[in-house]
């Protein structure tokens, strides 16, 4: 992602998450003092996904990923999962590790599909929705880089 795409990325956060978004103003400090990858998907000019990870201590972590709605269904995300676990493998993270809304049924069915399992629950951890988060990890391996098969 370029420095001028965050202002779109901080409007699509707004219109998906609603009062859990991040601001423009935070997207711009982590950008530049974070230490993440910031990545996005541009088809035809058009902007259409992006997925934000990196470390969070000595966890290799997917922080966010989302895919703007009229281009769900299309396999957007799974391009942006398979960089992300390409990249733990490249950092010779053993794991890779994410939060999800109990209650988020697409995100969960994608995070399984790449094996991703259940570690333990956040109580209440989004707020104000006021909704359970589940960690979730997998083991990297090299295979990742390229599965799973679309
Ligand atoms: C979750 C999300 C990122 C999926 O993006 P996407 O580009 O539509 O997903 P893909 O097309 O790459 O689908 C990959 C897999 O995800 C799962 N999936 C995606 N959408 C799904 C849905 N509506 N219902 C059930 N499973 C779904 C499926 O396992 C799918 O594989 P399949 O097509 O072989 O069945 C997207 O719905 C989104 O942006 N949601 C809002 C933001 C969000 O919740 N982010 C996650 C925060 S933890």
């Amino acid at each position: 992602m370029a420095m001028s795409e965050l202002k779109w990325m901080s409007v699509q956060e707004r219109e998906i998450f609603g009062a859990a978004a991040w601001s423009l103003a935070l997207v711009t400090d982590d950008f530049a003092y974070g230490g993440k990858r910031y990545r996005v998907i541009e088809l035809d000019g058009v902007l259409v996904a992006y997925a934000v990870y990196g470390y969070d201590g000595d966890a290799f972590s997917l922080m966010n990923i989302a895919v703007i709605e009229s281009s769900r269904g299309q396999g957007h995300a799974r391009v942006l999962m398979r960089d992300f676990l390409a990249e733990a493998h490249s950092e010779q993270a053993r794991d890779a590790w994410l939060e999800v809304a109990v209650t988020n049924q697409p995100a969960l069915a994608l995070y399984r599909s790449f094996g991703f399992e259940d570690v333990r629950i956040r109580p209440r951890y989004y707020q104000p929705e006021d909704v359970d988060a589940m960690v979730m990890r997998v083991s990297v391996q090299p295979s990742f880089a390229s599965a799973p098969a679309e």
